[in-house]
C-alpha cells in the first residue's frame, strides 16, 4: 500500500519510520517532510492550506490513505474535504477537532457531561475580565481560545501578570480574540494519555510525559516540547480506568449526541490531583515529542493498525508494546523559542545508533545531500531501555557526540523518573 503523511516535524518522521517498518506499506509520501523523512519517503513540497492540491496529488498517485500529523489542517476541516472526495484519511473531522481547536467547546462539553476539569469562566471583553481578576484568588490560568501552538496559556501568580495576559490576548497576540477563558489553577502532576479510535471503537494507546518549558527544572518559556518519556510514572490500571470512565467515554458520548464520532489519535492532557484525573486540554492528534517516545515501543505493525482503523476494524487488533521505557531529548536551535538562526549545517556522521536508539528529524532540510537546520526544534534523540536513567544517559551521550555548536538541549528530561 501507499501512504501519505502530512507534516514536517519529529512526530511525522516517527510516523514515517513506523510505516517503513510495516509489511503492509510499500511507498511513503511526506507532505512536506524533512531531511529525515527524505531518506525513507518521497518528500512533496505542497501548500498545506490548499486541500485541493493534496487531493489531486493523492488521487493521481493512487495513495491508499493519508495520516494527518498536526492540528491545524484537522481544525481547518481537511478530513471532511478529503473524505468527500473518497480519500481514506486517518484523523478526526472538523466538528470533533474542535476538542483542540476551541477550548471553550471542550469546556462546554465537560460541563454538559460532568467531565472533571478546572472551574472556569468565559469573558467576552477586557473590562469584565479585569473586574474578575481584581478580586480572585491566585494563581489563576488565563487562556486564549483557539489554536496558539502551545502558547496562549498564562499561569498568573498575581494581578499584574493577569492584567498582561488579558491585554495580550485581547490585543490579538494569538490571533483575533473575542473571548478568553479564566481557569482555576490545578495543582498536581501532569500526564498525557492517548487513545486510538476508528470511529466505532477505541483503545488505549499508551501514556507519556513531556517537558514543555525551555529551561532545566521546568522553568522559562513554554515551547512545543523539549523532551518526553513514556510511560508516565503515574500510569496504572486504576487511574486508566478512571480516565476512561470519567473523561474519554463521556467525550465520545458527547460527540455521538452531536451525530458525529472521533477517528484518529486523541491525546488527553491531564492533571492528576490526589489520584483523580482532571482534563486540562484535548489534542486531536499525536503529541510531539510524545509520539517519538511511544512509537518505538509499539510492537504491532503500524500499517496494519492504521489500515484496520480506516476499515473500522480496530477491535480485531491486539495492540502490543515492548515492555521497555523510552525517553526523548530534543535538540533545539540556540534562541528557541524566540529568535534563532536557520540553515546551519549538521554533521550527523558521528552519530552511532544501535537498535534501541532512534534519530527523528524535526526542523531540518536536505540540500545536495547535506543536512541543515530549518526550525527551532531540530532533532529528536530517542532511546529505548530497561530504565529511564540509562535511556537519558545514552541520549545525552549521543547528543554530545553530535557536537552541534548552534544547538542546545535540556539535560534533565525525565527528572521525576530518573532521580526518584
Ligand atoms: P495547555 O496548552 O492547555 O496544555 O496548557 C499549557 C500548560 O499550562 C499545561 O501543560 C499545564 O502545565 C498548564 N496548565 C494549563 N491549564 C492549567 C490549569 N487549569 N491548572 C494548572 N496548570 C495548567
Ligand atoms: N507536546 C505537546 C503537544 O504535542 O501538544
Amino acid at each position: 500500500m501507499k501512504v501519505g503523511i502530512i507534516g514536517s516535524g519529529g512526530r511525522e518522521h516517527a510516523l514515517c519510520e513506523s510505516f517503513k517498518n510495516s509489511k503492509k506499506i510499500k511507498k511513503i509520501y511526506c507532505f512536506p517532510g524533512n531531511a529525515g523523512t527524505k531518506k525513507i519517503a518521497e518528500n512533496i513540497e505542497i501548500d498545506l492550506s490548499n486541500f485541493e492540491n493534496l487531493k489531486n496529488f493523492t488521487l493521481d498517485k493512487k495513495i491508499d490513505f493519508l495520516v494527518i500529523g498536526p492540528e491545524k489542517p484537522l481544525v481547518d476541516g481537511i478530513i471532511d474535504y478529503l473524505e468527500k472526495h473518497n480519500i481514506k484519511v486517518f484523523g478526526p473531522n472538523k466538528f470533533a477537532s474542535q476538542l483542540e481547536g476551541s477550548k471553550i467547546f471542550t469546556k462546554k462539553l465537560c460541563q454538559k457531561f460532568n467531565i472533571p476539569t478546572a472551574k472556569f469562566g468565559i469573558f467576552f471583553n477586557a473590562d469584565d475580565a479585569e473586574k474578575f481578576i481584581q478580586n480572585c484568588d491566585y494563581p489563576i490560568v488565563i487562556k486564549a481560545d483557539g489554536l496558539a501552538a502551545g502558547k496562549g496559556v498564562y499561569i498568573c501568580e498575581n494581578r499584574d501578570q493577569a492584567k498582561i495576559a488579558v491585554k495580550e490576548i485581547f490585543g490579538g497576540k494569538f490571533g483575533q480574540a473575542d473571548k478568553l477563558l479564566i481557569e482555576e489553577f490545578l495543582s498536581g502532576e501532569e500526564m498525557s494519555f492517548f487513545v486510538i479510535s476508528d470511529g466505532k471503537n477505541y483503545k488505549q494507546f499508551g501514556t507519556a510525559q513531556d517537558h514543555k518549558r525551555v529551561l532545566e527544572g521546568d522553568k522559562g518559556k513554554n515551547t512545543g516540547g523539549m523532551g518526553a518519556y513514556s510511560p508516565s510514572r503515574l500510569e496504572n490500571e486504576i487511574l486508566s480506568k478512571k480516565i476512561i470512565d470519567k473523561i474519554i467515554e463521556p467525550t465520545f458520548k458527547g460527540l455521538k449526541e452531536n451525530n458525529t464520532n472521533f477517528k484518529g489519535f486523541l491525546y488527553a492532557g491531564l492533571m492528576i490531583v490526589q489520584g483523580e484525573p482532571f482534563l486540562i486540554e484535548y489534542n486531536v492528534r499525536m503529541g510531539d515529542p510524545e509520539c517519538q517516545t511511544l512509537l518505538p515501543k509499539l510492537k504491532t505493525d503500524f500499517g496494519l493498525l492504521i489500515e484496520a482503523c480506516l476499515n473500522e476494524k480496530l477491535k480485531d487488533i491486539n495492540i502490543e508494546w515492548y515492555n521497555e521505557k523510552s525517553l526523548c531529548v530534543v535538540l533545539c536551535s540556540k534562541g528557541y523559542p524566540d529568535k534563532y538562526e536557520k540553515n546551519i549545517e549538521l554533521n550527523l556522521n558521528n552519530l552511532v545508533l544501535d537498535k534501541n536508539n532512534f534519530l527523528f528529524h524535526a526542523g531540518t532540510k536536505s540540500v545536495n545531500g547535506k543536512t541543515f537546520s530549518n526550525g527551532g526544534r531540530v532533532l529528536n534523540i530517542v532511546v529505548r531501555s530497561n530504565d529511564f536513567k540509562s535511556a537519558r544517559k545514552k541520549a545525552l551521550d549521543l547528543l554530545k557526540s553530535l557536537n552541534w555548536k548552534n544547538g542546545f538541549y535540556r539535560k534533565d528530561i525525565g527528572h521525576k523518573v530518573v532521580n526518584q
